[in-house]
């Protein structure tokens, strides 16, 4: 395959960054879509050129590192696909390809198509987790917990933090990422000693990090790669408001 990339290149949070035209010549329908990069990077090493910056780690779908904006859309066309999981023979041979990195206000641009997205880590950080008292480990299976409860939340926690909700989103909000990670713990009885107060914490840190709120678009559900659903916003909400009335 032959093709034409736009890529956004921008040498540092200060540059204003520009898009820039190269050939891609001789790719594999077979390559992942990084492994294209790859072979842009490699060619423009041997040229004395910077290679391109991006994001990834572990290729296969799991770790979240990988993201970048394809011709319009997060992480591309192919719907529950990370950029990493992507494949070449998807795109037509002579296509020209757009791509550029999340644009989000609290994902700023560290270079290329690199964002700094240590903003979800603090959403975490705020109250992502469960307080277990010191002790021996209870037994297996000695705390009961519900079938359905147990796929949403399984469900939920499959979310790997890319942000593409973030970056598909019209208001920039990380309602879907935040809520995901409220609800895999809030589902299940380990989860509910702190539910509330974990609900208002990490919302509020969501809000205090300058992502926009949810208008309910849905632009958020259609590119995750995980396909979290919009009804975990819903579940978010409910507990932030019974937070809030307490
Ligand atoms: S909710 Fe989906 S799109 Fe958003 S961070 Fe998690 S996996 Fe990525
Ligand atoms: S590189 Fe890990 S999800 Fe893409």
């Amino acid at each position: 395959m032959n093709l034409t990339l736009k890529v956004w290149r921008q040498s540092g949070p200060q540059d204003k960054g520009r898009m820039v035209t190269y050939r891609v010549e001789d790719i594999s329908p077979d390559m992942s879509f990084l492994e294209m990069l790859d072979v842009l990077n490699e060619r423009l090493i041997l040229e004395g050129d910077d290679p391109i910056a991006f994001d990834h780690d572990c290729r296969e779908g799991i770790c979240g590192m990988c993201g970048m904006v394809i011709n319009g859309v997060a992480h591309g066309e192919q719907r529950a696909t990370t950029t990493c999981q992507l494949h070449m023979r998807h795109f037509e041979d002579g296509a020209e390809i757009t791509i550029e990195p999340w644009r989000a206000a609290p994902f700023p641009v560290v270079k290329d198509l690199v964002v700094d997205r240590s903003a979800f880590d603090r959403i975490i950080q705020a109250g992502g987790f469960v307080s277990v008292p010191a002790g021996s480990a209870p037994d297996a299976h000695s705390v009961p917990v519900r079938k359905d409860d147990a796929d949403a939340a399984f469900d939920a926690a499959t979310c790997i933090g890319c942000g593409a909700c973030v970056a598909a989103c019209p208001n920039g909000s990380a309602s879907l990422f935040t809520a995901a990670k409220i609800t895999h713990l809030s589902l299940l009885p380990q989860g509910q000693p702190e539910r509330l107060s974990r609900a208002k914490a990490m919302v509020d840190q969501m809000d205090s990090e300058g992502f926009g709120g949810c208008t309910n678009t849905g632009e958020c559900t259609a590119v995750c790669p995980k396909g979290i659903p919009l009804d975990t916003i819903a579940r978010m909400n409910a507990d932030y408001l019974k937070a809030n009335s307490k």
